[in-house]
C-alpha cells in the first residue's frame, strides 16, 4: 500500500512544523513548501526516521513562479494539503509598503486559492482528501487591523463555501482559527505582545491535536483553545459596532495591517 502524503507550507517554523511532525507520526509521507532551505532540510532529516519520504519543495509563495511549482506537485496528487504559510506585518495600513501589503495578499489568500484548486482534482478522483488552510480568529473578529484580518476572512469563507459544494465527495476543506499562538508569527511580524495575557497564548501541538480532532469529526470551522470558542461565541451575540469598540479597546485597532 503506497503511504498517503500531506503536502504542508510553511513548516520550516511554528504551526507548520506541528502538522508536518503530526503527520510524520501518523505514516505520511512529506513534501515540505518554504522559502529556507536549510530549516526545510533539518527538518526533513529530523522527519524521515518517522516518515516514508520527505521531499523538499522550495518556494517562494509570494511568487507565481514559485506557486506554479507548487501546484505541479500537487496535481500528481497528494491526501492532505496544508496551507499555512502566512504572516502579518506591524504599522498603519496607509504607512505600509505597498509592496508587502500585495506579498501578504499572494501568500495568505493568493497561494491558498491557486494551491487548493491545483490539489482538488486528483483529491475527487481519489474520492479522499483534505485541505486544512490555516485562517485565525483574526478574520472571524471585527477591528483588528485591516489586510491581515481580511485576508483571513476571505480564507474561512473561502473553505465554509468550498465544503459544502463538495460534500458526498469524500474531500474535506477545513478551515482552523487559532488565536495566539507561540511561534515565530509576531516576531517576524514586528508586532510587541508584551501586554496581552498569558491565558491568550496557545501551544502548537495543542492548535494541531485540537484541529485534527474537530477535522475528524468533520467540522468545517476549528477553534482551538476553550478561551477562543468562548470570545466567538460572545462575539457572534453582540453588534459588530460593539465588537469593534472592544477590540479597540484591547489591542487599539491600529499597530498592524
Ligand atoms: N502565531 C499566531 O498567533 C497565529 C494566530 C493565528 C493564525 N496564524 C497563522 O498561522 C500560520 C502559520 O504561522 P506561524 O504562527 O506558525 O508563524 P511563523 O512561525 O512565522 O511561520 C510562518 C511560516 O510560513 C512560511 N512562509 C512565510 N512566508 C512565506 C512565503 N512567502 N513563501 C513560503 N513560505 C512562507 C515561513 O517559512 P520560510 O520563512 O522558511 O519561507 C514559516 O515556515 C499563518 O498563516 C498565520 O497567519 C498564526
Amino acid at each position: 500500500m503506497p503511504r498517503p502524503v500531506a503536502l504542508v507550507t510553511g513548516p520550516t517554523s511554528g504551526i507548520g512544523a506541528g502538522y508536518a511532525r503530526r503527520y510524520a507520526r501518523d505514516g505520511y509521507d512529506l513534501v515540505l513548501v518554504a522559502r529556507d532551505v536549510d530549516r526545510l532540510m533539518s527538518l526533513a532529516s529530523e522527519l524521515e526516521g518517522q516518515a516514508g519520504e520527505v521531499e523538499i519543495l522550495p518556494a517562494d509563495l509570494a511568487d507565481a513562479a514559485g506557486r506554479e511549482k507548487v501546484c505541479d506537485r500537487l496535481a500528481r496528487g497528494v491526501r492532505v494539503l496544508v496551507n499555512n504559510a502566512g504572516f502579518g506585518t506591524s504599522g498603519d495600513f496607509w504607512a505600509t509598503d505597498p509592496a508587502l501589503l500585495q506579498s501578504q495578499l499572494d501568500v495568505n489568500v493568493t497561494a491558498v486559492m491557486h494551491l487548493t484548486r491545483a490539489a482538488l482534482p486528483a483529491m475527487l478522483d481519489a474520492g479522499a482528501g483534505t485541505v486544512v488552510n490555516i485562517a485565525s480568529v483574526a478574520g472571524l473578529v471585527p477591528g483588528r487591523g485591516s489586510t491581515y484580518s481580511a485576508s483571513k476572512a476571505w480564507v474561512i469563507s473561502f473553505s465554509e463555501g468550498l465544503s459544502v459544494g463538495l460534500q458526498g465527495t469524500g474531500v474535506g476543506v477545513h478551515a482552523v482559527c487559532p488565536g495566539y499562538v507561540h511561534t515565530e508569527f509576531h516576531s517576524r511580524a514586528g508586532i510587541d505582545m508584551a501586554k496581552s495575557p498569558s491565558f491568550m497564548w496557545l501551544e502548537v501541538d495543542d492548535v494541531v491535536s485540537q484541529s485534527l480532532a474537530d477535522i475528524a469529526r468533520g467540522k468545517v470551522i476549528s477553534i482551538p483553545g476553550l478561551q477562543y470558542k468562548a470570545i466567538i461565541a460572545a462575539e457572534r451575540l453582540i453588534p459588530r459596532t460593539l465588537m469593534r469598540a472592544v477590540t479597540k479597546r484591547i489591542g487599539g485597532g491600529r499597530g498592524r495591517t
